[in-house]
Protein backbone atom coordinates (compact mmCIF):
# COMPACT_ATOMS: atom_id res chain seq x y z
CA UNK A 1 0.00 0.00 0.00
CA UNK A 2 0.85 3.46 -0.29
CA UNK A 3 -0.22 7.13 0.24
CA UNK A 4 -3.38 8.53 -0.85
CA UNK A 5 -4.56 12.06 -0.49
CA UNK A 6 -8.65 12.34 -0.22
CA UNK A 7 -9.82 15.94 -1.10
CA UNK A 8 -12.97 16.94 0.16
CA UNK A 9 -14.47 15.60 4.15
CA UNK A 10 -17.97 15.42 3.40
CA UNK A 11 -20.19 12.86 3.07
CA UNK A 12 -18.23 11.00 0.60
CA UNK A 13 -14.70 12.12 1.63
CA UNK A 14 -14.71 10.90 4.71
CA UNK A 15 -16.02 7.09 3.61
CA UNK A 16 -13.45 7.42 1.05
CA UNK A 17 -10.67 8.01 3.67
CA UNK A 18 -11.89 5.85 5.67
CA UNK A 19 -11.96 2.65 3.66
CA UNK A 20 -8.59 3.69 2.10
CA UNK A 21 -7.13 3.89 5.41
CA UNK A 22 -8.99 0.48 6.73
CA UNK A 23 -6.78 -1.69 4.02
CA UNK A 24 -3.56 -0.14 5.04
CA UNK A 25 -2.89 3.46 3.03
CA UNK A 26 -1.90 6.21 4.77
CA UNK A 27 -4.33 8.89 4.19
CA UNK A 28 -4.19 12.72 3.85
CA UNK A 29 -7.88 14.35 4.11
CA UNK A 30 -7.97 17.34 2.63
CA UNK A 31 -10.87 20.10 2.92
CA UNK A 32 -10.64 24.24 3.01
CA UNK A 33 -13.37 23.80 6.17
CA UNK A 34 -11.26 22.89 9.54
CA UNK A 35 -15.18 22.03 10.26
CA UNK A 36 -15.78 20.14 7.62
CA UNK A 37 -12.45 18.01 8.85
CA UNK A 38 -12.87 17.50 12.69
CA UNK A 39 -16.89 16.51 11.37
CA UNK A 40 -15.52 14.16 8.82
CA UNK A 41 -13.11 12.36 11.40
CA UNK A 42 -15.60 11.99 13.98
CA UNK A 43 -18.07 10.50 11.67
CA UNK A 44 -15.50 7.79 10.39
CA UNK A 45 -14.63 7.30 13.92
CA UNK A 46 -18.18 6.23 14.86
CA UNK A 47 -18.82 4.40 11.20
CA UNK A 48 -15.98 2.46 12.88
CA UNK A 49 -17.05 1.32 16.33
CA UNK A 50 -20.65 0.34 14.36
CA UNK A 51 -18.21 -1.73 12.51
CA UNK A 52 -16.42 -2.99 15.30
CA UNK A 53 -19.72 -3.49 17.31
CA UNK A 54 -21.08 -5.38 14.43
CA UNK A 55 -18.24 -7.66 14.62
CA UNK A 56 -16.32 -6.60 11.47
CA UNK A 57 -13.74 -5.67 12.34
CA UNK A 58 -11.80 -5.84 15.58
CA UNK A 59 -10.99 -2.63 17.85
CA UNK A 60 -7.27 -2.64 16.35
CA UNK A 61 -8.24 -2.38 12.87
CA UNK A 62 -10.24 0.97 14.17
CA UNK A 63 -6.94 2.46 16.33
CA UNK A 64 -4.64 1.65 12.77
CA UNK A 65 -7.16 3.14 10.76
CA UNK A 66 -7.69 6.40 12.68
CA UNK A 67 -4.05 5.97 12.65
CA UNK A 68 -3.50 6.92 9.35
CA UNK A 69 -5.37 9.47 8.64
CA UNK A 70 -4.37 12.67 8.84
CA UNK A 71 -6.45 16.21 8.62
CA UNK A 72 -5.32 19.10 6.20
CA UNK A 73 -6.10 22.29 4.82
CA UNK A 74 -4.18 22.82 2.39
CA UNK A 75 -3.38 21.02 -1.51
CA UNK A 76 -0.04 20.71 -0.78
CA UNK A 77 -0.97 17.55 2.16
CA UNK A 78 -1.32 15.63 -1.67
CA UNK A 79 2.62 15.01 -1.62
CA UNK A 80 4.52 11.95 -1.99
CA UNK A 81 1.07 10.15 -3.04
CA UNK A 82 0.32 7.72 -5.76
CA UNK A 83 -2.95 8.75 -6.10
CA UNK A 84 -5.64 11.82 -5.00
CA UNK A 85 -8.86 11.35 -4.90
CA UNK A 86 -11.11 14.34 -5.47
CA UNK A 87 -14.64 14.66 -3.50
CA UNK A 88 -15.00 18.04 -2.84
CA UNK A 89 -18.56 20.20 -3.81
CA UNK A 90 -20.00 19.07 -7.34
CA UNK A 91 -19.67 22.38 -8.85
CA UNK A 92 -17.44 22.36 -11.82
CA UNK A 93 -15.78 25.64 -10.89
CA UNK A 94 -14.81 24.34 -7.53
CA UNK A 95 -13.24 21.07 -9.37
CA UNK A 96 -11.46 22.69 -11.87
CA UNK A 97 -10.05 24.43 -9.69
CA UNK A 98 -8.60 22.17 -7.88
CA UNK A 99 -7.36 19.75 -10.67
CA UNK A 100 -5.30 23.01 -11.78
CA UNK A 101 -4.03 23.12 -8.06
CA UNK A 102 -3.34 19.19 -8.05
CA UNK A 103 -1.74 18.73 -11.62
CA UNK A 104 0.70 21.49 -9.74
CA UNK A 105 1.75 19.90 -6.19
CA UNK A 106 1.01 16.33 -6.41
CA UNK A 107 3.59 14.24 -7.85
CA UNK A 108 3.88 14.16 -11.45
CA UNK A 109 2.75 10.78 -11.84
CA UNK A 110 0.27 10.61 -9.73
CA UNK A 111 -2.53 9.39 -10.48
CA UNK A 112 -5.90 12.25 -10.84
CA UNK A 113 -9.24 10.80 -10.01
CA UNK A 114 -12.61 12.29 -9.03
CA UNK A 115 -15.52 10.85 -7.56
CA UNK A 116 -17.74 13.57 -9.45
CA UNK A 117 -21.24 12.35 -9.87
CA UNK A 118 -21.80 13.91 -13.30
CA UNK A 119 -19.18 16.33 -13.98
CA UNK A 120 -17.80 14.93 -17.89
CA UNK A 121 -13.94 13.85 -16.74
CA UNK A 122 -12.90 14.95 -20.18
CA UNK A 123 -13.63 18.36 -19.08
CA UNK A 124 -12.21 17.82 -15.63
CA UNK A 125 -8.74 16.47 -17.27
CA UNK A 126 -8.43 19.48 -19.48
CA UNK A 127 -7.64 21.11 -16.58
CA UNK A 128 -4.44 19.35 -16.11
CA UNK A 129 -1.28 19.05 -18.30
CA UNK A 130 -1.69 14.99 -17.36
CA UNK A 131 -4.96 14.05 -18.80
CA UNK A 132 -3.81 10.50 -19.44
CA UNK A 133 -3.51 10.02 -15.94
CA UNK A 134 -7.21 11.59 -14.86
CA UNK A 135 -9.93 8.70 -14.21
CA UNK A 136 -12.67 8.90 -12.62
CA UNK A 137 -13.21 6.72 -9.20
CA UNK A 138 -17.38 7.34 -8.82
CA UNK A 139 -17.77 5.56 -4.93
CA UNK A 140 -20.99 5.30 -3.63
CA UNK A 141 -22.79 6.18 -0.78
CA UNK A 142 -22.50 5.23 2.18
CA UNK A 143 -18.66 4.37 0.92
CA UNK A 144 -17.67 1.78 3.75
CA UNK A 145 -21.26 -0.38 2.75
CA UNK A 146 -21.50 0.08 -0.86
CA UNK A 147 -19.45 -2.35 -3.44
CA UNK A 148 -19.36 -0.71 -6.65
CA UNK A 149 -16.74 1.83 -7.80
CA UNK A 150 -17.52 2.95 -11.32
CA UNK A 151 -14.66 3.37 -12.77
CA UNK A 152 -14.96 6.33 -15.78
CA UNK A 153 -12.89 6.28 -18.84
CA UNK A 154 -12.53 9.94 -19.69
CA UNK A 155 -11.63 10.09 -23.81
CA UNK A 156 -7.49 10.92 -22.78
CA UNK A 157 -7.26 8.47 -19.77
CA UNK A 158 -4.27 6.01 -20.28
CA UNK A 159 -5.07 2.27 -20.57
CA UNK A 160 -2.50 1.88 -17.75
CA UNK A 161 -4.51 3.82 -15.44
CA UNK A 162 -7.65 2.55 -15.49
CA UNK A 163 -6.15 -0.81 -14.93
CA UNK A 164 -4.35 0.43 -12.03
CA UNK A 165 -7.65 2.08 -10.58
CA UNK A 166 -9.18 -1.01 -11.03
CA UNK A 167 -6.50 -3.10 -9.06
CA UNK A 168 -6.42 0.40 -6.27
CA UNK A 169 -10.35 -0.29 -6.21
CA UNK A 170 -10.02 -4.44 -5.68
CA UNK A 171 -7.06 -3.25 -2.89
CA UNK A 172 -10.06 -1.22 -0.71
CA UNK A 173 -12.56 -4.47 -1.22
CA UNK A 174 -14.52 -2.89 -3.78
CA UNK A 175 -16.14 -4.14 -7.27
CA UNK A 176 -14.63 -1.83 -9.89
CA UNK A 177 -17.18 -1.61 -13.16
CA UNK A 178 -15.25 0.33 -16.27
CA UNK A 179 -17.91 2.58 -18.18
CA UNK A 180 -17.08 5.69 -20.76
CA UNK A 181 -17.39 9.18 -20.08
CA UNK A 182 -20.86 10.79 -20.92
CA UNK A 183 -23.10 13.01 -18.38
CA UNK A 184 -23.50 10.88 -15.44
CA UNK A 185 -22.08 7.97 -16.56
CA UNK A 186 -24.35 5.37 -16.55
CA UNK A 187 -25.43 5.17 -12.45
CA UNK A 188 -26.72 8.73 -12.52
CA UNK A 189 -28.09 8.96 -16.03
CA UNK A 190 -30.18 5.92 -14.85
CA UNK A 191 -30.68 6.81 -11.30
CA UNK A 192 -31.81 10.33 -11.36
CA UNK A 193 -34.20 10.67 -13.89
CA UNK A 194 -36.10 8.01 -11.42
CA UNK A 195 -35.62 10.21 -8.16
CA UNK A 196 -36.54 13.41 -10.31
CA UNK A 197 -39.68 11.89 -11.57
CA UNK A 198 -40.45 10.65 -8.08
CA UNK A 199 -40.06 14.12 -7.23
CA UNK A 200 -42.81 15.22 -9.49
CA UNK A 201 -44.97 12.71 -8.36
CA UNK A 202 -45.15 14.50 -5.00
CA UNK A 203 -45.27 18.02 -6.70
CA UNK A 204 -47.93 17.26 -8.91
CA UNK A 205 -50.02 15.91 -5.54
CA UNK A 206 -50.18 12.04 -7.23
CA UNK A 207 -48.85 10.72 -4.15
CA UNK A 208 -47.30 12.09 -0.70
CA UNK A 209 -43.49 11.04 -0.26
CA UNK A 210 -44.10 8.04 1.74
CA UNK A 211 -46.44 7.05 -0.95
CA UNK A 212 -44.07 7.20 -3.58
CA UNK A 213 -41.30 5.29 -1.63
CA UNK A 214 -44.24 2.58 -0.70
CA UNK A 215 -44.68 2.45 -4.13
CA UNK A 216 -40.73 1.55 -5.23
CA UNK A 217 -39.96 -0.10 -2.25
CA UNK A 218 -42.91 -2.87 -2.31
CA UNK A 219 -43.75 -3.26 -5.74
CA UNK A 220 -40.06 -3.18 -7.50
CA UNK A 221 -38.38 -4.73 -4.52
CA UNK A 222 -36.18 -1.15 -4.39
CA UNK A 223 -34.22 -1.87 -0.93
CA UNK A 224 -35.03 2.55 -0.23
CA UNK A 225 -37.36 4.75 -1.65
CA UNK A 226 -36.02 7.34 -4.54
CA UNK A 227 -37.10 10.12 -1.89
CA UNK A 228 -35.22 8.63 1.13
CA UNK A 229 -32.45 8.04 -1.15
CA UNK A 230 -32.55 11.64 -2.31
CA UNK A 231 -32.10 12.99 0.77
CA UNK A 232 -29.33 10.42 2.02
CA UNK A 233 -27.80 11.30 -1.45
CA UNK A 234 -28.59 15.43 -0.70
CA UNK A 235 -30.59 17.09 -2.96
CA UNK A 236 -28.59 20.00 -3.68
CA UNK A 237 -26.16 17.37 -5.27
CA UNK A 238 -29.57 15.72 -7.07
CA UNK A 239 -29.64 19.12 -8.58
CA UNK A 240 -26.36 19.72 -9.51
CA UNK A 241 -26.25 16.32 -11.58
CA UNK A 242 -29.72 17.22 -13.34
CA UNK A 243 -28.58 20.26 -14.55
CA UNK A 244 -25.61 18.47 -15.54
CA UNK A 245 -27.65 15.71 -17.70
CA UNK A 246 -29.77 18.88 -19.00
CA UNK A 247 -26.79 20.85 -20.10
CA UNK A 248 -24.82 17.82 -21.56
CA UNK A 249 -27.64 15.72 -22.98
CA UNK A 250 -31.05 17.06 -23.33
CA UNK A 251 -32.93 20.23 -21.83
CA UNK A 252 -36.40 19.39 -21.57
CA UNK A 253 -35.89 15.70 -20.80
CA UNK A 254 -33.80 15.95 -17.91
CA UNK A 255 -35.40 19.40 -16.44
CA UNK A 256 -34.62 19.16 -12.71
CA UNK A 257 -38.35 19.77 -10.92
CA UNK A 258 -39.64 23.04 -9.86
CA UNK A 259 -39.93 21.26 -5.90
CA UNK A 260 -36.59 20.15 -6.12
CA UNK A 261 -35.29 23.58 -7.24
CA UNK A 262 -37.38 24.89 -4.00
CA UNK A 263 -36.49 22.77 -1.60
CA UNK A 264 -32.69 23.23 -2.72
CA UNK A 265 -33.27 27.24 -2.43
CA UNK A 266 -35.14 26.73 1.02
CA UNK A 267 -32.23 24.72 2.43
CA UNK A 268 -34.15 21.53 2.65
CA UNK A 269 -31.10 19.59 1.80
CA UNK A 270 -31.79 15.96 3.14
CA UNK A 271 -30.05 14.40 6.00
CA UNK A 272 -27.30 16.42 6.11
CA UNK A 273 -29.85 19.50 6.79
CA UNK A 274 -31.93 17.72 9.03
CA UNK A 275 -34.90 17.58 6.48
CA UNK A 276 -35.94 17.11 3.07
CA UNK A 277 -38.87 15.21 1.96
CA UNK A 278 -38.39 13.66 5.17
CA UNK A 279 -37.05 15.06 8.70
CA UNK A 280 -33.72 13.59 10.93
CA UNK A 281 -34.11 14.43 14.00
CA UNK A 282 -30.09 13.01 15.00
N1 LIG B 1 -23.63 12.44 -1.75
C1 LIG B 1 -23.64 11.36 -2.49
O1 LIG B 1 -24.45 10.43 -2.30
C2 LIG B 1 -22.61 11.19 -3.58
C3 LIG B 1 -22.45 9.94 -4.18
C4 LIG B 1 -21.46 9.76 -5.15
C5 LIG B 1 -20.66 10.84 -5.52
N2 LIG B 1 -20.87 12.06 -4.94
C6 LIG B 1 -19.98 13.16 -5.34
O2 LIG B 1 -19.00 13.31 -4.35
C7 LIG B 1 -18.56 14.68 -4.30
C8 LIG B 1 -18.72 15.20 -2.89
O3 LIG B 1 -20.10 15.12 -2.53
P1 LIG B 1 -20.55 15.10 -1.00
O4 LIG B 1 -21.94 14.60 -0.99
O5 LIG B 1 -19.50 14.44 -0.16
O6 LIG B 1 -20.56 16.68 -0.71
P2 LIG B 1 -20.49 17.43 0.71
O7 LIG B 1 -21.16 18.72 0.51
O8 LIG B 1 -20.93 16.54 1.81
O9 LIG B 1 -18.88 17.66 0.90
C9 LIG B 1 -18.12 18.45 0.04
C10 LIG B 1 -16.89 18.93 0.80
O10 LIG B 1 -15.99 19.55 -0.13
C11 LIG B 1 -15.35 20.60 0.56
N3 LIG B 1 -14.76 21.51 -0.41
C12 LIG B 1 -15.37 22.47 -1.17
N4 LIG B 1 -14.44 23.09 -1.93
C13 LIG B 1 -13.24 22.52 -1.66
C14 LIG B 1 -11.91 22.74 -2.12
N5 LIG B 1 -11.64 23.68 -3.02
N6 LIG B 1 -10.92 21.98 -1.60
C15 LIG B 1 -11.18 21.04 -0.67
N7 LIG B 1 -12.41 20.79 -0.19
C16 LIG B 1 -13.43 21.52 -0.68
C17 LIG B 1 -16.46 21.21 1.40
O11 LIG B 1 -15.93 21.99 2.47
C18 LIG B 1 -17.20 19.96 1.89
O12 LIG B 1 -16.69 19.52 3.14
C19 LIG B 1 -19.41 15.42 -5.33
O13 LIG B 1 -18.71 15.48 -6.53
C20 LIG B 1 -20.64 14.53 -5.47
O14 LIG B 1 -21.26 14.67 -6.70
C21 LIG B 1 -21.81 12.25 -3.98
Amino acid sequence: MSKVAVVGAGTMGNGIAHVFAQHGWDTALIDVSTDALARGVATIKKNLERQEKKGVIGHQVSVDTIGRITTNTSLEAAQEVEIVVEAATEDPDIKFQVFEDLDRLAPSGAILASNTSSIPITEIAKQTNRPERVIGMHFMNPVPLMPLVEVVRGKGTGEWVVERTIEIAKAMGKTPVVVNDAPGFVSNRVLMPMINEAIFCVQDGIATAEGVDQVMKLGMNHPLGPLALADLIGLDVCLAIMKVLQDGLDRRKYRPAPLLKKMVAAGKLGRKSGQGFYVYRD
